[in-house]
């Protein structure tokens, strides 16, 4: 019942039931669990945060990836192993060729700008433990500068963020390269030999590694202004239940399910597609998903924040998970006893947590390339060698402000809930529910409860077109604005001259509205700036070239924002062209092939 049809080609599948585990669990496993979640929680209610995630986590996350696993273990057992090729084998419309194709853009452009995060890590972790940033903090206190100020001038330089293009010239370009080395060849020795054995060493190294600094974390008996690690606690994880009223918190919820269990990505789809037809799918996937949360809320969400505020104390924790991954941390490390060696082995587990999940992104575009077009291994690894360094690269340059990044993180983000949506419609309503249920429990070491069949069918669609809705309500129009060169650029010139204005007007610093109605008044024009300079009064034209760079600089933004658009949608209809051929042509063979052999 295991093997392969006889006369159709034998494909990979697990070696064992713990490498599934540890492998499905290494992809959601991340950055999302260390530096994402706690940075969200904080900032978005703290212990109330736990509410929506929680409600996330029962409606969107488990319910999705019961169907990403069972769609992925069928489609394996149709001979595909590629996000493409399984929708396609369930639905030839439109929604399984978009959907499918998002299973493949989605991963690959997530690595895109994970690879250099993780690089990031990598190098972080040899500063802690060759003692760069030791001799680097000790020159910055006999300068005068903060051990605070040293860190973030540290990664803000070493990630290019002052300046476009800045990493090439930089260390950073070789580190980045080596972790693509890192990545491909693990991928390239396949999913048991390469994938499968990397996480069943480094899944529980990890683990050893983030117990080891928890531990350390809390066992400080270090008072620092009176606060203890206790309030660090506190502050992480008191509940602000007035953050519940505001949407925008549900909608984070939701978003760090997807990233953190990896659950619409397509990444489920693709692993579950090595295993047997009748490997359990339903234990497995809640295993995966307990390690993924035991990572998450209990190492990720009591490290970071209660040390930091301890150290640095309340107000000083920055609401950007990068800044407070990379500025913030190592300055806590640095204040910590013990803090070089524990500072190497975060950002060292920080590391191999995101090698574990940037290899899984990989696998589908590898598959793809295998199945679709018949490639060998060395060819697909090739080939996808070329297309992410090209996209790794892109995002690379356009480094400052790490603008790029957040751009595609942001559009990912939004074809993760399309892409969960197509996969829940087609579980749900293609195959049917309870047929998919039934499918689910094949094989099945804990049966999926009765109740799911209608969860599946109706609670978590209309959740997810909820969370939709709410994304396009609240996070679209910024975007869509923030591609306007023109606006941007007048918005802050803008700035630039109504800060004048305040200055010239001291009186008018008490009320927003009458400072901008004092500006209006005086440029003539709301919202904008005149087309022409020369009325102003002459006390205004001096800060004639601040504006004018103030305007260029959010010019350029606004640029780097419309290309990452427009680069992420090229290449999802790129994708779609070139999944359509494989799925027209050698993977519909394949299946045929596949039927005639059944029949
Ligand atoms: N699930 C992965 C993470 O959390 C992508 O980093």
């Amino acid at each position: 019942m295991n093997a392969e049809p006889a006369g159709l080609p034998q494909k990979e599948k697990w070696g064992s039931r713990i490498g599934v585990v540890l492998a499905v669990a290494g992809s959601a496993v991340g950055l999302g669990n260390f530096l994402r979640f706690p940075g969200t929680a904080v900032n978005n209610g703290g212990g109330a945060f736990m509410i929506p995630y929680i409600i996330s986590l029962i409606v969107l996350g488990i319910p999705i990836a019961w169907c990403e696993w069972t769609i992925g273990r069928l489609g394996g057992h149709r001979g595909q192993n590629n996000g493409p090729g399984i929708m396609y084998s369930l639905n030839r419309g439109p929604l399984g060729r978009v959907t499918g194709t998002l299973t493949l853009v989605i991963p690959l452009a997530v690595y895109m700008y994970y690879v250099l995060l993780e690089a990031l890590c990598l190098r972080f972790s040899w500063e802690f433990f060759s003692g760069g940033f030791s001799s680097m903090f000790a020159d910055a206190v006999s300068n005068g500068t903060s051990v605070t100020d040293a860190a973030s001038g540290f990664a803000a330089e070493t990630f290019g963020m002052s300046e476009d293009g800045a990493m090439y010239g930089s260390a950073m370009l070789w580190i980045v390269l080596a972790c693509f080395m890192v990545n491909f060849v693990i991928v390239y020795r396949g999913v048991t030999k390469g994938i499968e054995k990397f996480c069943i060493a480094a899944m529980p190294l990890l683990i050893v590694c983030a117990v080891i600094v928890l531990v350390r974390v809390l066992t400080l008996t270090e008072e620092v202004d009176g606060r203890t690690i206790g309030h660090g606690l506190g502050f992480m994880w008191n509940p602000d239940w007035s953050a519940l009223r505001n949407p925008e918190v549900w909608l984070r919820a939701a978003g760090q399910i997807f990233f953190s269990l990896s659950v619409g990505f397509g990444l489920i789809l693709c692993y579950s597609s090595y295993l047997r037809r009748n490997d359990d799918v339903v234990l497995t996937s809640l295993s995966a998903s307990s390690t993924n949360e035991f990572c998450e809320v209990i190492l990720g969400g009591l490290i970071v924040v209660p040390a930091a505020i301890l150290f640095l104390g309340p107000g000083n924790t920055p609401d950007s998970t990068f800044a407070l991954g990379f500025f913030t941390v190592p300055a806590v490390m640095q204040y910590m006893p013990g803090g070089a060696f524990f500072g190497g082995m975060w950002f060292g587990l920080l590391f191999l947590a995101a090698v574990t999940s940037s290899i899984s992104m990989l696998q589908p575009a590898i598959a793809f390339l295998e199945d679709g077009f018949g490639m060998r291994r060395k060819a697909s690894v090739t080939v996808l060698g070329l297309i992410t360094l090209l996209g790794a690269g892109l995002v690379m340059y356009y480094s400052e402000n790490v603008q790029a990044l957040d751009f595609t993180d942001f559009w990912c983000e939004f074809m993760m809930i399309l892409a969960a949506l197509g996969q829940v419609i087609i579980f749900g309503w293609v195959i049917g529910a309870k047929r998919g249920v039934d499918e689910a429990n094949r094989g099945a070491d804990f049966r999926i409860p009765g109740f799911m069949p209608t969860v599946i069918r109706y609670v978590t669609p209309t959740f997810l077109i909820v969370v939709l809705g709410m994304w396009l309500l609240y996070n679209a129009p910024e975007r869509l604005e923030g591609m306007s060169p023109g606006l941007q650029g007048d918005r802050a010139a803008r700035g630039v001259y109504a800060a004048r204005i305040g200055e010239q007007f001291p009186e008018l610093a008490e009320s927003e509205e009458a400072l901008e109605a004092r500006v209006t008044e005086i440029l003539g024009v709301a919202e904008r700036m005149p087309t022409s300079l020369d009325g102003l009064p002459d006390w205004l034209r001096g800060v004639d070239g601040d504006g004018e760079q103030a305007r260029n600089s959010a010019v350029k933004n606004a640029n780097v924002a419309r290309f990452v658009f427009l680069s992420v949608l090229l290449f999802f209809i790129g994708v779609f062209a070139v999944s359509d051929v494989a799925c027209r042509g050698r993977i519909r063979q394949m299946l045929e092939a596949r039927q005639e052999v059944a029949e």
